[in-house]
């Protein structure tokens, strides 16, 4: 088992990382002070997989769980899926030593977050996360919320968990695109910080995505362990931790424009950073092998589903919502080579059109 630590003061947790750490979670929470009241948030696909026998095991060791079943989907990351874990919560007598564990993926890991950061003024919560997605990035950082159908993650909260426990096990029953969709999460940390293991990645990609043993594992805490970096200087995103958002601006566009449905959330962003990609060559940060190097790691990662139905002022009039907007302007997170980042304003709206259009064609090509 390996262990990150988030470097946050009072706030401060351990990421455990490990193959069969679910079957270890009576003895972690343990070690860990973890409250005995756990509610534990999932769905139903996850909670038969894994929830189930964490459950029971952790009942047999005098935990008093209770299930929290929510919908699958990106689609049912929102307030209302919200106000029903409350009334589950408030009917349950919950108070503020029960502890929420989130176990699923992102969507589950963001939604148990919030509620744990609302709820009673907040209440602690565990992140235990089963995708790719969640395990390299969703679950650290304490990024939670929900969707506005009016733009992606606008209601949320900064909250950090107490723990986050990662079974690489979980890994195994992940449908491959799911898997894939992480994977762009993985290459983003390459670009944007990390030039070594971006060429690792590079390396070893298809062992990557044949999930062989003991990579999962190390790739898994690389991405954790810069992510642990960033978050340890900038918690609440002032800076730094803005590079983490590399391909989010358009990848968060086209989740609002394609209302949630129809691609995955590493999709989106897969899109967003070839054209976040294009963007930089445009404006001189990269040259053009360097450019068709990017593009060719994130191809390899897998196919990406056709967006040709999703017209690209829809994406623009997306953009001109997302929360990160300062005024009238959008700040974009452009790379100047691999591992190093640029911030860039003031980009004007016809460059914005052609990058996309670009990186659409990268796609096909
Ligand atoms: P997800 O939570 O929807 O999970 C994807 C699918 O996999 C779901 O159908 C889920 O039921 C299923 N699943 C989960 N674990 C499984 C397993 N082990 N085996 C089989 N099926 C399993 O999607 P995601 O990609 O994990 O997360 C995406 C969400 O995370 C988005 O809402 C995104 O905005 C958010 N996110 C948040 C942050 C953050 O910092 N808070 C960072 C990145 C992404
Ligand atoms: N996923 C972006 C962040 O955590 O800041």
């Amino acid at each position: 088992m390996k262990t990150v630590r988030v470097n946050l003061g009072k706030r401060s947790y351990n990421i455990l990382i490990g193959a069969g750490l679910l079957d270890q979670s009576h003895e972690i929470f343990g070690s860990y002070g973890i409250h005995k009241r756990l509610f534990l948030i999932s769905n139903a696909r996850v909670f038969e997989l894994f929830g189930q026998s964490l459950l029971q095991k952790l009942s047999e060791n005098d935990y008093q769980v209770t299930e929290i079943l929510i919908p699958e989907g990106e689609k049912h990351k929102n307030l209302q899926t919200v106000e029903n874990i409350y009334t589950y919560l408030i009917s349950e007598r919950a108070d503020r030593s029960s502890t929420l564990a989130a176990l699923g993926g992102g969507v589950t890991g963001d939604i148990a977050g919030f509620v744990a950061a609302t709820f009673l003024r907040g209440i602690p919560y565990i992140q235990i996360p089963t995708t790719l997605v969640s395990q390299v990035d969703s679950s650290v950082g304490g990024k939670t919320g929900v969707n506005h159908h009016l733009g992606k993650n606008m209601i949320g909260a900064f909250c950090q968990p107490r723990l986050v426990s990662i079974d690489t096990n979980t890994l195994s029953t992940l449908p491959q695109r799911e898997f894939q969709s992480g994977l762009y999460e993985v290459v983003k940390y390459g670009l944007i910080c990390d030039l070594e293991f971006f060429e690792y990645l590079e390396t070893h990609l298809e062992s990557i995505k044949k999930g062989t043993s003991g990579i999962l594992e190390d790739v898994i805490s690389r991405c954790c362990e810069l992510k642990a970096e960033i978050i340890s200087h900038d918690e609440t995103e002032q800076n730094l931790r803005r590079i983490l958002n590399f391909g989010h601006t358009f990848g968060h566009a086209l989740e609002a424009a394609t209302e949630f449905q129809g691609l995955t959330h590493g999709e989106a962003v897969a899109y967003g950073m070839l054209a976040a990609t294009r963007l930089s060559f445009m404006k001189g940060y990269l040259d053009s092998s360097t450019r068709e190097r990017i593009i060719r790691c994130i191809c390899r990662v897998g196919d990406l589903p056709s967006i040709d139905y999703v017209p690209t002022e829809g994406i623009l009039e997306a953009m001109k919502r997302d929360k990160k907007r300062q005024g009238h302007q959008v700040v974009f997170v452009l790379l100047k080579g691999i591992g190093k980042t640029i911030f860039a304003g003031e980009i004007e709206e016809r460059a914005l059109a052609q990058a996309w259009e670009e990186a659409k064609l990268e796609v096909r090509s």
